[in-house]
């Protein structure tokens, strides 16, 4: 298989996990690669032209998967999931909250554990075993470059042959086309770009606490002028209460089960510090990078939102105005956080900036403030290089 010119600048061991990345053999049916939903035309991410829009088709022809594809552009930066100290401002106390991992609830510790879940899930690329992964590969256009990164011998035991396929995707995921810090932005942190007036505003109300107070979550370094502390995530986890996605339709079944996200996932409780509330994390999910951004709708876990601006315009009027985000309930009164069970309404923040004002009161921030931060938003997609 010919090297492709822009492939020239990878490694054997990185060109190796493109191909598997890219290799539609692996699913069953064929078809389907990782490449068909994380697509580098939209900063590795989209739904493989599924009919439900916020999900992403698989290979067998009916699969559904349960979430939104997020980009996986800068997904190498995420810590392994676990429990990192965290200082409550008003007390000072320290608390170990949980951080990193890969997928909306960090149920793969890092990259090299996600790779099994979209290769064996039946909704996904359906693979019915390593084996059968391995001998499709041993049996495809790239076993020689695999014989070559790894030796003549790699495909005679299945897992260690699996387990090394992934390394090499792992080994792909971590080049710079996946964290390339090529958008306006950056060229702005570098000194080498202005930014337009509203773009200007809209950074400024994105860091201000008692504005967006996006930074506490979407988070970069205020003083740094490196592109690489600007990851626009902490990679925490938080309950913002977005809407049920009622295009999905099992979301719109009576009696569906909710989507919990981190609460839910397998060996929280055994990773988490004593005192820890597995219940508190219900309906807390990944804080997503904000790069790429503006490209990479639609929005959320559950894909509810399509645009950008509907998700910067959910911050400012989610209590202020929430008959504009949710159905009516009993007397017309909005169903707030309607895509979890009440138990966990509990959960949703409700106290920081820009979600700490009431119904009826004034938003954080105005038409013309959301116009402006979603301006900045569009700052932040890679542009392709000269
Ligand atoms: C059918 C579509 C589909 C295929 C195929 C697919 N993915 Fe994904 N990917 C998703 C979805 C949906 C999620 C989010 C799932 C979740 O959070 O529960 C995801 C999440 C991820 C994440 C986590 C990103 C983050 O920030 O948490 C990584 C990394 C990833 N995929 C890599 C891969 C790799 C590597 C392959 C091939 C082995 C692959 N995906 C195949 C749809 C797909
Ligand atoms: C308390 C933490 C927190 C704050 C503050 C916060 N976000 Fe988020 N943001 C999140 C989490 C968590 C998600 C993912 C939620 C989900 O998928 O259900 C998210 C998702 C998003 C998304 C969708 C990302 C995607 O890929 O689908 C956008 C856009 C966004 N936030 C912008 C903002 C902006 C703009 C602000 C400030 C006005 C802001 N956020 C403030 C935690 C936060």
């Amino acid at each position: 298989m010919p090297t492709a010119a822009d492939e020239r600048d990878l490694t054997p061991l990185e060109l190796l996990g493109k191909r598997v990345f890219e290799d539609a053999s692996l699913s069953r049916p064929a078809g389907v690669s990782c490449a068909s939903c994380h697509d580098s035309n939209t900063a590795f991410q989209g739904n493989n032209g599924s009919s439900v829009p916020a999900l992403a088709r698989g290979s067998t022809p009916t699969s559904l998967g349960k979430r939104n594809t997020p980009s996986i552009m800068y997904a190498s930066f995420a810590p392994p999931f676990g429990f990192i100290d965290d200082t409550d401002e008003e007390t000072g106390k320290i608390e170990k909250i949980p951080a990193g991992g890969q997928f909306f609830d960090g149920r793969a510790r890092d990259l090299l554990a996600q790779i099994e879940g979209p290769m064996f899930d039946p909704q996904e690329m359906n693979a019915p075993s390593k084996r059968f992964v391995v001998d499709a590969v041993r049996d495809g256009a790239y076993a020689d470059l695999v014989r070559q990164v790894y030796g003549a011998k790699v495909f005679d035991d299945a897992d260690a042959a699996f387990e090394k396929l992934a390394q090499a995707i792992v080994a792909f995921e971590a080049t710079p086309r996946f964290h390339p810090f090529a958008s306006k932005f950056d060229d702005y942190l570098r000194g080498k770009t202005q930014l337009t007036a509203l773009e200007k505003k809209g950074f400024e109300l994105f860091k201000d606490p008692k504005k967006g107070n996006c930074l506490a979550c979407h988070a970069g370094k205020e003083d740094s002028r490196n592109p690489q502390d600007w990851l626009f995530t902490d990679f925490t986890y938080d309950a913002l209460g977005g809407p049920k996605n009622r295009a999905i339709p099992s979301a719109a079944t009576p009696g569906a089960p909710p989507d919990l996200g981190l609460c839910a996932r397998a060996g929280l409780a055994e990773a988490a510090p004593p005192d820890f509330k597995v219940d508190s994390v219900c309906g807390a999910f990944k804080v997503p990078t904000l790069r790429n951004i503006a490209v990479t709708g639609p929005y959320l876990h559950n894909g509810v939102f399509d645009k950008l601006r509907d998700v910067v315009a959910f911050y400012a009027t989610r209590d202020t105005d929430p008959g504009r985000w949710y159905p009516k309930g009993a007397r017309g009164k909005p169903l707030k956080f309607d895509d979890l069970p009440a138990t966990a309404h509990e959960n949703v923040n409700v106290d920081e900036a820009p979600y700490d004002r009431k119904l009826g009161e004034k938003p954080r921030l105005s038409d013309k403030d959301i116009d402006a931060i979603v301006a900045f938003l569009e700052t932040l997609t890679d542009r392709p290089k000269p």
